[in-house]
């Protein structure tokens, strides 16, 4: 049987929960609103009973959190999808969550038979009750909105261990032309300020120092009464509190109090996330991004006459339909112009629905192109990151020391300004603040040599 649901009717305060604890096991997609979702769904299950487990293995539950900002990211799942057959006991439930299962539904049960939940974003607070019935033998697709929901009651368990996700908004009121998060997120809306304080205070006992607020256009936060700047300055000020970033902003909401917001807060760090799509104001305008190159440009030089040391990446759409050699080579030039330290690039992937696969097909871009364009913008983009790297070469910097590195040898830390710093295992521990001097650069990271023998401690953040 498949029953389509309202989260909310489904309150699970009253379902039986079976003993022992069944695991439960998430694997995430996407971006960092789903990371935070992920600790979410896990606070959740383990309120009910479960026991979360990091490998699929025989887990009694197996949640996949899935993207659909771009095609290859569903494909990915669906892969995925088949691969977690072979972990499954007979009685393991298979869910499907986050922003694909909002977006196709029930067809995610129709494409994969093993899949007993399809549950969207706002859908979360019924996971228990919906897993109750799926033992039962029963599907479900939990697919509403509810823009009521922040999930304030819900205790997140967080696995990273040194900076805490902290969503602060969710859904999003633009509708820029290519994108698909306005459909699987649905429109915008931010918690109450005193809600998020009290989280980042809760983060703060827990021994973590770091957090990121997030929201598709964070810096259009409004809570009714205050706005993004006041959000700023009052977990900036949250005792205990050492860094606080943000992602994404949108550059048409950098007012001039969130400007000064930033600039002033000591904790608020020097890095902006600023994603510009394209370089060309006729290109920004089929992708409904709502500013002009020259715009763009003046958001920039606003933040960088404001915020000394402020370092800037952002992300970048190659093939849009209708690019021409002249729109890309305008991409380029505002490359070289605001010389970024990093950027996210993207072949644009037509997504069912919406606007831009509407456009005339003889507007579509030819594979070839996209990929010659894409590769030059790659080359491009690393190039100035590089010489911007070796400019930094013999500065002090303080970095977070925020995990072991891929090699298992060297301390993977990051600086205020969001760069990667490797520094050596016996400099501190995860979670350490270290001052280092920048010593060398392989182009994208630093190592770092540490100039004080005695690392300011923090207590070691506590997990689970
Ligand atoms: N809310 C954020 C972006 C979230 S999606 C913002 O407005 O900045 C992250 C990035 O994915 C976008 O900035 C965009 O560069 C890219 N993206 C979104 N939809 C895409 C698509 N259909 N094809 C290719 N890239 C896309
Ligand atoms: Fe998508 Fe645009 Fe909203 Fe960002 S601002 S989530 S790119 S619609
Ligand atoms: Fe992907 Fe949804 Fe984030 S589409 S990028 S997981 S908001």
């Amino acid at each position: 049987m498949t029953t389509t649901v309202n989260a909310r009717a489904l309150q699970p305060d009253d379902a039986t929960t079976p003993a022992p604890r069944p695991t439960v096991y998430i694997e995430t997609y996407g971006c960092q609103m789903n990371v935070a979702d992920s600790e979410l769904m896990y606070g959740k299950l383990q309120a009910h009973g479960y026991a979360p487990v990091d490998v699929p293995d025989g887990a009694d539950v197996i949640l996949v959190n899935t993207c659909a900002i771009r095609e290859n990211a569903e494909t990915r799942v669906i892969g995925r999808l088949g691969e977690l057959r072979r972990f499954m006991k007979p009685d393991t439930i298979v869910g499907v969550t986050g922003c694909m299962a909002q977006r196709l539904g029930p067809r995610v049960l129709d494409q994969a038979r093993h899949v007993s939940l399809v549950v969207g974003p706002d859908g979360y607070r019924a996971l228990p009750a919906l897993l109750d019935g799926a033992r039962r033998g029963e599907k479900f697709t939990a697919t509403d909105f509810d823009l009521e929901e922040h999930y304030e009651d819900v205790v997140a368990r967080r696995f990273e261990g040194v900076k805490a996700w902290i969503p602060v908004q969710r859904g999003c009121d633009y509708r820029c032309t290519y994108c698909i998060v306005p459909t699987t997120r649905g429109p915008e809306r931010s918690r109450q300020l005193p809600d998020v304080v009290r989280e980042v205070q809760q983060v703060v006992e827990q021994g973590l120092t770091e957090v990121v607020l997030l929201g598709q256009t964070v810096n259009s936060y409004t809570d009714g009464t205050h706005d993004f700047a006041d959000l700023l300055r009052a977990v900036g000020a949250v005792d205990g509190i050492r860094r606080v970033r943000y992602t994404s902003p949108h550059p048409n909401d950098f007012s001039d109090r969130v400007i000064a917001a930033m600039a002033e807060v000591p904790t608020v760090c020097e890095h902006i996330h600023l994603p510009m799509q394209s370089g060309s104001t006729s290109m920004l305008k089929r992708m409904l991004r709502r500013y002009t190159r020259e715009e763009y440009l003046k958001c920039v030089a606003r933040m960088r006459a404001a915020i000394p040391g402020l370092a800037l990446t952002t992300d970048i759409i190659v093939g849009f339909p209708g690019e021409t050699d002249e729109e890309f080579e305008d991409t380029l030039s505002l490359c070289r112009e605001v010389r970024f330290d990093d950027a996210f690039m993207f072949k644009f992937s037509p997504r069912e629905g919406t606007p831009a696969t509407r456009m005339p097909p003889e507007w579509t871009v030819p594979d070839a192109v996209v990929t010659e364009r894409f590769d030059r913008l790659v080359a491009t983009v690393r190039g100035i990151s590089r010489e911007n790297n070796l400019a930094r070469l013999g500065d002090t910097v303080e970095v977070l020391v925020e995990k072991v590195a891929r090699d298992g040898e060297l301390l993977q830390a990051r600086s205020r300004d969001f760069k990667t710093v490797m520094v050596p295992a016996d400099a501190a521990k995860i979670g350490d603040y270290l001052v280092v001097q920048l010593t060398g650069t392989t182009g994208a990271t630093f190592t770092g040599t540490p100039v004080t023998n005695k690392p300011e401690r923090q207590p070691l953040p506590m997990v689970g």
